[in-house]
């Protein structure tokens, strides 16, 4: 039986388990079943198999239950007061009584969104003095205030129901009874989950779990040089954060190793505010026949939500065209990635590689790839705000005299080799950037400038070659020089 007062209700019931016994809820919304909330009661029935001894915590971690509806997750209370808890009582402390309370926003002040006391059915009339046992439901924990004094939401659980029963049924609790133990449980937010996703494909005898990990961008705009920064700003950072319908939804950067392709990708994510998925074949590819499309589909599937991150395959070369593929799992691996990369609501996605000429063409068509960045050697410019970079995070200092040298000395260098070469000249100087130490470090280095010209040559005729929207960062050779 049960009825309103002022949005609360009100009702009691005898647990299945438990006849001696009587529940009386209280509960200021409609409590609804949820599946999800299942696992975590057999986390919890762990405790309850044994007699409690002390005061136990609890700390139940988990974006999920977060995300439950307070109605759904005071499923969880239901659960306790008709199941576990009067098991519990007929095997070990039937001579107690015990009051569950479900907490709810701690932050604000808080709300008990649902409170139980299950008390032997002689005693109802005066409630007696039995100790009582209590368990405290709580959601969103507030870590510095003093939510975690127990026996303050002990004290008002009690009261809030006591009034309610009062007003409701008509029945007199008059005194605050002892308390033995108390549960605490705790759900809080799992720190985990913004680090991985994780996806689980169910198999024939057991299910498989890949899980992809998500990093934040370390790299900014202020790192790429000024031409560039621009270019993109406009290009992709503007449309996309404005949400404008024609951002690009697509970007591949393409260019020789080491000239900060993956480091552009980064900055793309930081400037966006976005984290990165990284998608990497060895995370999702399987050995078993079939399983490789299976997980893809999923992995995919799971990432196609997420609107705080972008994904990144980098060093995408493994997408080879699938007329030159002999393996039947990349092609359809390609395929179902070209699926993707065709639906319209998922996070944008960069492809990085060296070799775009492998990559299957169907993947650059504008749609799929709306942006190609072509990134080229350093010049001179760029190459002393690299160098000032890497000094910075090594802890060198550089005098802007020694910052023409390396300049000077670095010619078709590549991003990745002035890192080097600074690391290497502070190893000779032990710790310490010197002229001497820099052209030391700089005879251990093979650059054919030639080779590198040619490449650079290659990257402008590929710019011109790509039907879409390039961004490039090709300088001329008398820049480099
Ligand atoms: N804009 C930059 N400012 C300072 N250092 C940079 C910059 N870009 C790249 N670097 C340096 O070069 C290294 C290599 O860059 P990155 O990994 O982005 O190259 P890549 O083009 O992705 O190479 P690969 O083709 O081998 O994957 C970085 O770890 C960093 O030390
Ligand atoms: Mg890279």
């Amino acid at each position: 039986m049960s009825h309103h007062i002022e949005g609360v209700k009100v009702y009691s019931f005898t647990p299945i388990k438990a006849p001696g016994y009587k529940v009386y809820a209280v509960e200021n919304i409609t409590v609804v079943p949820n599946t999800k909330v299942l696992p975590v009661l057999s986390r919890i029935v762990k405790y309850f198999r044994y007699p409690l001894e002390t005061n136990i915590r609890l700390k139940i971690k988990s974006s999920q239950l977060l995300k439950i509806s307070p109605e759904k997750l005071a499923y969880l209370v239901y659960l306790l007061s008709d199941i576990v808890v009067p098991l519990y009582l007929s095997r070990y402390e039937s001579h107690s009584q015990v009051l569950i309370a479900f907490l709810e926003n701690l932050k604000d002040g808080g709300t008990i969104v649902h409170c139980v006391a299950l008390i032997t059915k002689k005693d109802v009339k005066v409630f007696s003095r039995r100790p009582t046992i209590f368990i405290a439901i709580v959601r969103n924990p507030d870590q510095e205030s003093e939510v975690l004094q127990v026996s303050n939401l002990y004290k008002i659980s009690w009261l809030y129901l006591s009034q309610i029963l009062k007003v409701n049924k008509n029945i007199d609790i008059p005194y605050i009874p002892l308390r033995t133990y108390t549960v605490l449980i705790l759900f809080e937010s799992k720190t985990e989950d913004d680090k991985y996703i994780e996806v689980t494909v169910p198999e024939l005898h057991e299910s498989v779990r890949v899980k992809i990990p998500i990093k934040p961008a370390e790299w900014t705009l202020e790192d790429l040089p000024p031409k560039l920064r621009g270019d993109l700003e406009t290009i992709v950072i503007k449309p996309i954060a404005s949400g404008a319908s024609y951002a690009p939804r697509g970007i591949l950067i393409t260019g020789p190793p080491g000239v900060g392709k993956s480091v552009t990708a980064e900055v793309i994510a930081s400037a966006l505010k976005l984290k990165i998925i990284e998608l990497r074949p060895s995370l999702y590819r399987s050995m078993w026949y079939g399983l490789t499309e299976k997980i893809l589909e999923n992995v995919l599937k799971a990432i196609k939500t997420r609107r705080n991150a972008l994904v990144l395959m980098d060093d995408a070369d493994f997408l080879v065209g699938r007329h030159v593929s002999i393996h039947e799992t990349h092609v359809s691996e390609v395929t179902i990635l070209l699926r993707y990369l065709q639906e319209q609501f998922r996070p944008l996605t960069i492809l990085t590689t060296n070799a775009p000429e492998l990559l299957d063409s169907a993947l650059i068509r504008p749609g799929r790839i709306d942006v190609v960045i072509v990134m080229g050697y350093p010049d001179k410019e760029f190459r002393k705000q690299i160098a000032m970079r890497s000094a910075k995070k090594y802890g060198l200092t550089l005098s802007p005299e020694l910052l023409d040298t390396i300049a000077s000395i670095t010619r078709w260098f590549t991003n990745a080799e002035i890192d080097a070469l600074l690391r290497l000249a502070a190893s000779k100087g032990e710790g310490k950037i010197t002229e001497e130490a820099l052209l030391w470090a700089r005879s251990r280095f093979n650059i054919n400038e030639q080779l590198r010209a040619s490449i650079q040559n290659q990257l402008r005729w590929f710019g011109e070659q790509y039907q879409g929207i390039i961004v490039k960062y090709v300088v001329n050779d008398s820049e480099i020089i």
